[in-house]
């Protein structure tokens, strides 16, 4: 397990496939991820991003490959927990924040809930722990909705706040599914302005559908095509290649 690509990378996927009921969700995926990167993760319906997010968190086992998290933890042999507790967030489509809650107690349940100096055992009224609510708060835009209960965000609003109670957990790598799905055009602008800002201390890899949205990201992007990787490169790169218009794009 020395290859040279696998030594300097925080996601490292080889030659992996996952087959449901006879069908080939990924078909010998490989995809590298280095320490600190941000990247896109596009591909039409089906391709395997949301099935590719799952084998990676140890929600689904591949049938065959390898799938490494900083060049030497073999994924494949961790279960959920055990994978998230290494530092690996992830944010589903849907917000899942605890309505009743103000939008500062949901991150502080989220740190609580952490292992991190800031757990219980220091109490809730501890001055560390709230310097970090209000830059976590501030990162995800919600300094101003501080008080609110989370019932009463707007949906982009509930998904800062799911980003930040994941931020409470200091994730090495962050994976985020369709993130400006049913966002507002502004909230998604905002929401491409925040992920860049995390992305200076996280590595996260983000799948969407908005090539706006993927274009001010300005990341690496990679096409997935039934399973496997169909093109990778800058934003312009993909953009240009024939077989990403022909799959995905639209001519
Ligand atoms: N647990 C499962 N059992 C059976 N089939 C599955 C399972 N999970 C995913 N699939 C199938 O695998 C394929 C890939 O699905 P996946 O959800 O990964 O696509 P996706 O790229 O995330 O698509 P979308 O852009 O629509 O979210 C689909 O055909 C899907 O129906
Ligand atoms: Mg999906």
């Amino acid at each position: 397990m020395t290859s040279p690509t696998l030594t300097n990378t925080v996601l490292y996927l080889d030659g992996v496939s996952v087959t449901f009921d006879g069908f080939r969700a990924i078909n010998k995926l490989s995809l590298a991820i280095a320490p600190g990167e941000m990247r896109a993760i596009i591909g039409p319906n089906g391709a395997g991003k949301t099935t590719m997010m799952d084998i990676i968190t140890g929600k689904t086992r591949p049938d065959e490959g390898e799938v490494f998290f900083g060049g030497m933890i073999d994924l494949t042999m961790l279960d959920e927990a055990e994978i998230a507790a290494l530092g690996i967030g992830r944010k589903f489509q849907k917000p899942t924040v605890f309505e009743s809650h103000t939008v500062a107690d949901n991150i502080r349940l989220a740190l609580a809930g952490a292992r991190s100096p800031f757990s219980a055992l220091f109490g809730a009224r501890n001055r560390i722990a709230e310097e970090r609510i209000d830059t976590i708060l501030s990162t995800v835009r919600l300094t101003e909705h501080r008080g609110r209960l989370a019932a009463d965000l707007s949906h982009g609003q509930k998904q800062w706040l799911e980003i930040g109670m994941l931020l409470a957990q200091d994730p090495k790598l962050l994976l985020v599914d369709e993130p400006v799905a049913g966002m507002t055009d502004a909230e998604t602008a905002e929401t491409a302005h925040l992920l860049k800002e995390i992305a200076r201390e996280h590595s996260v890899v983000v799948v969407e559908h908005d090539m706006a949205f993927v274009r001010d990201l300005g990341c690496k992007v990679t096409v997935l095509h039934e399973g496997s990787v169909l093109a990778e490169g800058s934003i312009d790169a993909v953009s240009a290649n024939e077989r990403v218009i022909e799959v995905y794009l639209g001519r």
